[in-house]
């Protein structure tokens, strides 16, 4: 395996972590260094960190016209001891290579990238935040760099890992959200790309988003593309409903990002002795399980959020609240179990931290 050269700042050119650690809000402040790595001529190249900096990349860059751009999402914490860890990193990489493959990208050697990740926290650990519920955020991602305008897979890319201190997701405290069941749009297709991290299903969600946001939403809910009866995810998070004594998620059948908070949710509840069902769920059984009293609670799984409770749904004119409207008792332990398992103050029973 090639070793990662470096190019690091001398301490007195490094920028500094806001001292008001609420004040980092998420996704627009970055650290002082990126990792980057090249494909060119059949090979990746060149593993490297260096300062942050902005890219040189030609006009004509496939990526930018043809959208072949991959990308993954997850989380550095510093524990009370102060070591840093990082939670289920082997998986976000196996996604990364799946998404790699879906887009015809050349796969990546995921240890490398592994590697290369704990390479680019240490030259960064100062950027790691310190308040409770914040986070280093790490976002790897591959881009199409050969210039040439065509559609077909590109000969050149671009690997790299940039990174940013983010504020605690819940500032104001853990509180339910409301969510808008978008009845018309879809954000995939069977066949498509919906279950890998690719820009493009970003963008085929922003329209929806928008018109949601509009009425008042910050969240919207998918139902499948096909017959717009079936619920799949929100914009990016897996759901979950407690319907009876049964927690639902529905299937990863091909439009469904495989959230890996969703698997550890799955994993931790079936562990629990929980009734977990992955199966289709139609928003019509949600209606009439509210009708019956029987939909006690639902959440939203993610890497940002952990667990996002929801407290009202609004589907074609009408109001359905959850349960109360509050957070039900799934959702709260479930959220301190994933937290304190990140933060290292419950048993990783699992073995899904990596420290660094
Ligand atoms: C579309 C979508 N669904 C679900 C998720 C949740 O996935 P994870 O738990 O791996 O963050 C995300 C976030 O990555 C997402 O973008």
């Amino acid at each position: 395996m090639e070793s990662v050269s470096k190019r690091i700042l001398p301490q007195h050119q490094r920028r500094f972590l806001p001292t008001d650690e609420r004040k980092l809000g998420f996704g627009d402040i970055f650290s002082d260094h990126m990792f980057k790595m090249d494909f060119h001529d059949g090979q990746w190249r060149n593993p490297r960190i260096e300062p942050y900096a902005a890219l040189s990349i030609s006009p004509a860059a496939m990526s930018l016209h043809y959208g072949q751009l991959i990308f993954e999402g997850m989380k550095c914490f510093r524990r009370q001891d102060g070591r840093l860890a990082l939670f289920r990193p082997e998986a976000n990489f196996k996604r990364f290579a799946n998404s790699s493959h879906q887009l015809c990208i050349p796969q990546i050697d995921q240890e490398l990238a592994l590697a290369a990740l704990k390479e680019l926290l240490f030259v960064d650990q100062d950027w790691v935040p310190h308040t409770p519920g914040t986070s280093l955020y790490i976002r790897p991602f591959i881009v199409a760099t050969e210039p040439h305008l065509g559609v077909r897979p590109a000969n050149e890319y671009m690997f790299m890992i940039i990174t940013g201190p983010v504020a605690a997701y819940y500032t104001e405290g853990f509180a339910p959200i409301a969510i808008y069941v978008e009845p018309h749009y879809s954000r995939a297709v069977p066949g498509g790309l919906g279950e890998v991290k690719a820009a493009a299903n970003y963008a085929a969600s922003l329209f929806a988003a928008e018109e949601a946001h509009k009425k008042g939403f910050s969240q919207l809910l998918w139902l499948d593309p096909c017959q717009h009866k079936y619920v799949e995810e929100v914009g990016s998070m897996n759901m979950f409903f407690v319907i009876g004594d049964e927690l639902v998620t529905s299937p990863l059948a091909g439009t469904v990002l495989p959230g890996i908070t969703r698997d550890s949710v799955v994993t931790i509840a079936r562990d629990w002795g929980l009734k977990v069902s992955e199966r289709p769920l139609a928003i019509d059984e949600i209606l009439a399980a509210k009708k019956s009293g029987e939909l006690k609670e639902a959440f939203g799984s993610g890497t940002a959020a952990v667990i996002s409770p929801v407290g009202r749904l609004h589907y074609n004119g009408q109001d359905i609240v959850v349960g109360e409207g509050g957070i039900g008792p799934i959702t709260q332990k479930m959220y301190d179990e994933i937290i304190g398992i990140q933060y290292g103050t419950r048993p990783d029973k699992y073995g899904w931290v990596v420290l660094v």
